[in-house]
Parts: C-alpha cells; structure tokens; sequence
C-alpha cells in the first residue's frame, strides 16, 4: 500500500494519492463504527458488563432482550441515582426468539439482531437529555433517519426517569 502511494504521488496523480491517503486515514479511525449524529461507538469489553435486566418483545419483532451496564450504571441503578451520573454507558442486547430444540416450552435465543446503545454525557449531548444513542447491525450503525427517533421516544415515554425505560431486575 505504501509503495502504491508513493508511486501514485510521484507520478503526478495528486487526485488519486490524495484519495488514497483520507481513505487510510478514516479506515485508521474508525470512524464509519461511530452512530451517525451522535459518534457513538460500541463499548469495548460490554459483553462481560453486570445485567440490569432481560426483556421480551412480542410481535411483531419477537426478540429477547438484555440490558447490561458498565460500572458506573450498575452503580447508580444500585444506589437509585437519578439522574444518572456522566460516564454511564447502558447497552442493550437483541435477539429472535426461538422455540427451544431440547425442550417445546422453551424461547430462547436465536440470531443476535441490534446492538443498542446509551452514553451519558450531559455537556456533549446536552439537547437530547444528556444522552448519545446509537444502533449498531452486524458491528455497524444504522443511518442517521433511524438515529433520529432515539431520543423522542425515551423522551416521550420515560422523561421522568432521566430517559432511560429499563429498571433494575433485582
Ligand atoms: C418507539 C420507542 C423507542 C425508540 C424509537 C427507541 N427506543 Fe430505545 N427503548 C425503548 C424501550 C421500550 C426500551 C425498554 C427495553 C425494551 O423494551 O427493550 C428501550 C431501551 C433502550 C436501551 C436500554 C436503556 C433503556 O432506556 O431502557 C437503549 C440503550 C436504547 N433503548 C437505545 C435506543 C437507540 C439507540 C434508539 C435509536 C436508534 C432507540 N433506543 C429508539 C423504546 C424506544
């Protein structure tokens, strides 16, 4: 790659070598994993976080749920901290559910379908509660259209408990 650079650069074509060079630097960043609006990315190491609680949804999505969350929400959910302290980062997992191979009765989970995502920082995303939000498919944000119904719904629905609809599963 390097020396394809430094041929492209030397032979004239400043177009392609500087195409070349913002592609490399953005594929270095990361930056295409980050939520439309928000730049909000999926936490390193979340799958290992504390539950808050599960969650089933019925038709038409059929998906089992699960919110986990990093020290600092487990700590606040534990104390009852309202509103949540900046540095809380709640996630919540999704899955289909499907009927148990072993045992009829059973839901369990199937293909895993959304990563969602909620990071508290009161100064950056002061216009939407304190909170940046981001949907993630296959490790990958949704587009800016879906990113925008986040907040209107948990602000419209969960206002009084500083936005967020999960409660503690004790
Ligand atoms: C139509 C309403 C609605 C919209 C739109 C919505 N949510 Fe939620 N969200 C919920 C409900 C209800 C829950 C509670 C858990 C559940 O039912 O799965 C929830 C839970 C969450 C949680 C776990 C914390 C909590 O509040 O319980 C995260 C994280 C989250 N949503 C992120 C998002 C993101 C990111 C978007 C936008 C891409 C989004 N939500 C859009 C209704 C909504």
């Amino acid at each position: 790659m390097k020396r394809l650079l430094v041929f492209s650069c030397a032979g004239g074509a400043m177009l392609a070598c500087a195409l070349v060079a913002v592609s490399g630097a953005r594929g270095d960043a990361g930056a295409s994993n980050a939520s439309p609006l928000y730049g909000v990315t999926i936490p390193d190491g979340y799958r290992q976080w504390e539950l808050i609680a599960p969650a089933l949804e019925g038709d038409p999505l059929n998906e089992l749920r699960a919110v986990v969350g990093n020290r600092t929400a487990v700590d606040a959910y534990r104390a009852g901290t309202l509103p949540f302290p900046d540095g809380t980062v709640l996630v919540k997992l999704a899955w289909k559910h499907v009927q148990s191979p072993e045992f009829e009765p059973a839901l369990v989970p199937g293909a895993a379908t959304t990563v969602q995502v909620m990071v508290k920082d009161s100064r950056k995303y002061a216009t939407t509660g304190g909170w940046g939000f981001g949907r993630f498919i296959d490790g990958k944000p949704v587009d800016e259209a879906q990113h925008q119904t986040c907040f209107a719904c948990h602000e419209a629905r969960v206002q009084g408990h500083d936005y967020v609809f999960t409660r503690y599963a004790r």
